[in-house]
This record gives structure tokens, sequence and C-alpha cells, in this order.
């Protein structure tokens, strides 16, 4: 019988790289709440119509990568639905926002998520069918600020923070602006203009989105497309006032508190909702899916969603690419210090297991991080296994139980000493 795995584009992710992801998640949790973030939760699928509405029918994410199903009724009171699984956050974290009537508190609503996320894209380094986001939302009413180019300062600095708590080193901030909607539907008008004459010549997407939304050509990946993309006019001349001030202002702010970036008139990201600020931060020991994180401004998205006006500003991380950097960056550095918990407790004898048991419950209570031998194993197997789990093994015997004077062996140094067990917490803690 052929025997099962992992779906394909998801991966099962194990100790001690689990430590890694969990690093990187209490990290992002600290620096949120430095900067008064909260966490939310939103249900893993949704109603098929939110992602439609609120990332674009035209995007890659809803026509080709999105996992949905017809969710069959099971009670007259239920209708068929159609739902899916969360391809990103932010649509959720918008519908939450209108569903629980956050805008009434008047204040800005500054929300976190960490969570999986679901698109049917090609597995390849970086890219996975099930992977994990790291991402914040500012949303709240005009009059709580929301607008201000200060709040997408503010987060930009905060991703600069965190990218260096994190220990990533290297980093690329690309800033662009994508104007309001009207400033888009400019844009659209100059791209289907510039488009007409040469659209003949690219690929079936391309020729489809140049007439439903010509903004997606800019996505196109397909490289004999490249060379006409490249002519084609930049959404900065199609920026009206307002948008270039409010991306001045966003850029002055970046310069104040020297958080650096580079200027990238393409970058318009895949997903429909951002008008204005969108940004990106790059790193080069990715390869091919070089993006650590995306985002961008959404003045519009909730009044897309049916609810009040509610501009916000948010970003989500590629959390299994900041593993990736990471390890690359630790492959990169000499000697990685000895891993393994503080103890391993060797019972001589099974009649001593519950005795260790009972030490390692002791010393477990003061903090220490302690692997239980077992007793049916020969001395040399207790050391061998010690060796490879534990900085230090500490002998349990029947002599050692009577006199309260236990062996312990330091495998870093080699060295073997009497320590009281009064004694033992602290010298295992050293
Ligand atoms: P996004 O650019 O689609 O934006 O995704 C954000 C990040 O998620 C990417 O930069 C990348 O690091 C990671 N990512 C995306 N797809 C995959 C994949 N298949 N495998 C591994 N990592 C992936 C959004 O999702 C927006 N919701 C971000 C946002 C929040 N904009 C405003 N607020």
């Amino acid at each position: 019988m052929a025997t099962l795995k992992a779906v394909r584009g998801t991966r099962d992710l194990l100790p001690p790289e689990t430590a890694l992801w969990n690093r990187i998640e209490t990290t992002a949790r600290r620096v949120f709440a430095r900067y008064n973030f909260g966490e939310i939760r939103t249900p893993v699928f949704e109603d098929t119509g939110l992602f439609a509405r609120g990332v674009g029918e035209e995007t890659d994410i809803v026509s080709k990568e999105m996992y949905t199903w017809e969710d069959r009724a099971r009670a007259q009171s239920e209708k068929t639905q159609m739902l899916t699984l969360r391809p990103e956050n932010t649509a959720g974290v918008v519908r939450a926002y209108i569903e629980h009537g956050l805008g009434e508190t008047g204040l800005l609503q500054k929300l976190y998520y960490i969570g999986p996320q679901f698109r049917r894209e090609r597995p390849q380094k970086g890219r996975y069918r099930q992977f994990s986001q790291i991402g914040a939302e500012v949303i709240g009413p005009v009059s709580a600020g929301s607008e201000s180019p200060l709040r997408d300062a503010e987060v930009l600095e905060m991703l600069a923070t965190l990218l260096d708590e994190l220990g990533i080193t290297g980093w690329t901030l690309e800033l662009n602006s994508v104007g309001s909607a009207a400033d888009r539907a400019k844009y659209n008008d100059a791209l289907r203009a510039a488009l007409e004459p040469v659209v003949g010549q690219m690929c079936a997407d391309c020729q489809r989105r140049a007439v439903t939304n010509p903004l997606r050509v800019l996505d196109c990946k397909v490289p004999q497309d490249q060379p006409i993309i490249e002519k084609l006019p930049v959404i900065a001349d199609s920026l009206d006032e307002a948008s270039k001030g409010h991306f001045a202002a966003v850029m002055a702010a970046l310069d104040a508190a020297g958080v650096p970036y580079t200027r990238n008139q393409r970058l318009v990201r895949g997903l429909d909702y951002y008008t204005r600020t969108t940004f990106e931060f790059t790193h080069g020991g990715l390869g091919a899916q070089n993006a650590l994180l995306g985002g961008g401004r959404y003045d519009g998205l909730s009044e897309m969603l049916g609810g009040p006006k509610a501009p916000g500003i948010g970003f989500a991380m590629g959390e299994d690419r900041l593993v990736l950097t990471l390890q690359a960056q630790e492959l990169n550095q000499s000697s990685t210090p000895r891993q393994g918990v503080d103890g391993f407790i060797a019972p001589i004898g099974e009649g001593m297991n519950i005795e260790a048991l009972k030490l390692a419950r002791e010393l477990r209570q003061t903090g220490l991080s302690i692997e239980l031998g077992e007793g049916s194993f020969r001395l040399k197997k207790s050391f061998e296994t010690a060796e490879k789990v534990a900085r230090r093994i500490v002998i349990l015997g029947e002599d050692e139980l009577q006199s309260g004077i236990l062996t312990v062996k330091t495998f870093a140094t080699g060295v073997q000493e009497k320590v009281s067990r009064a004694g033992l917490s602290g010298f295992l803690a050293s």
C-alpha cells in the first residue's frame, strides 16, 4: 500500500526548527505590544465573496489560487454556501472590523495576526500552498487619523525595528504609491491606451487583463512580455496633487526616522485593494521568491465590503521566508553554540525510575529543562543518549539517593563531579 505523505506544497515543521518559529513569533508579539497592537484571530475559512470583493476577481490569488468548495446545507435553516480557505488575512480583519462595529470606538484599531494562509501556487523554495503570515493592520475612522502619512511611516519604522530585532540583516524596503481610486482609474486608462497596439503580442492572461483590469498586466511573469511591460507608463505620472503630497510626507517621515528605502515605480502589488502607499521588504538571500513581506494602504476596502469609510494600512510577513533567511544567516556564522536541555537524569536500574521522575519534577519546577532517562538502560547507553540531547548527565542510583550526593558530568568539558541534591538545581543552571 502506498504510504501517505503531506500534500504537495504543505509541510510538517519539526523540532528543533519549530524553536526558531517560536522565537520569531515571540519577538513579533513583543515588538507589536510596544507599538500598542492587540491580537486578532479570524476564522481560517470565509465566504468566498469576501475575497472576490476584497482582493479582486482579476487577481491571480482569486482567479487561480484559492481553495474553494461548496459547503452543502446540513439543515433547512442553513444555506449552501461557497467557502474559501483564506489566501490572506486583511480582508478577514476588515470584515471583522465592520462586523463588530470597531469603528464606533472612534479610535484607531491596531490589530496583528499570526497564522496559516492558503494559495494554490506552484511550490518552490519559499513558496508553499500552506504558509504562515505574521501581519498587522491599522484601521479606523478618518477622525482618528487613519489617513495620515504618519501612520504609514510608523508601520514602516516598526517593520524596520522588527526585522532588526529578529536579526535579519541586509533587507531592502521598496516603496511606491499607487494613488487614490481615481488616480488608478486614470492610470488604468493610460495603460489601456498604451497596451492597445502591443497587447496582441502578449500572453493570453495579459490580453484578458488589458481589457478587464490593465493594472494586473504589471503582475505578469512571462519573460517574453517583460520588454513590453517595461515600456508602459508608470503610475507616478497619474497621481493627483493630494496623492503626491501624501507620498512625499511618507518619504519625509521615513527620512526623519532614518529608515532607508528605495522607490520602485513598478511596485503595484498583486491585490486590488491597495491605494496610495505600497511596499515590500525584499532579501537577496531568498532567490526568486525574494519578498520577505508586503503591504500598503487600502483606504477604500471597508466600503468595498459594505462597511463605513475606514482607511487603513498594513502588511503581512511570510513567516516561512523569515525562517529561511535566518537559517541561511546562521549557517554563515562559523560556530553555533551547542544546544540541548540542561540535564539528563539517568536512573540506575528500573527500581530508580520513580525517584528519577520525582527528581526531574523537582528540577523542572525550578525552571530547568530536563530529560528523563530510563532505568533499564545500561549506563553506557544512558551516556550516549544523554550526550545527544543534554548539556549534562546526572546519575541517580541507590547510593546517590541515600547519600544525597549525585554524580554529574558536563559534556562540554568532560569533567565529572559530585554535587549535593540541594545544590543540583543551581549547578545545572550554571
Ligand atoms: P502578499 O504580498 O500577498 O500580501 O503576501 C505577503 C507575504 O506573504 C509575501 O511577501 C510573502 O512573504 C508571503 N507569501 C505570500 N504567498 C506565499 C506563499 N505561497 N508561500 C510562502 N509565503 C508567501 C498580503 O497577503 C496582504 N494581505 C498584505 C497586507 C496586509 N496588505 C495590507 N495589509
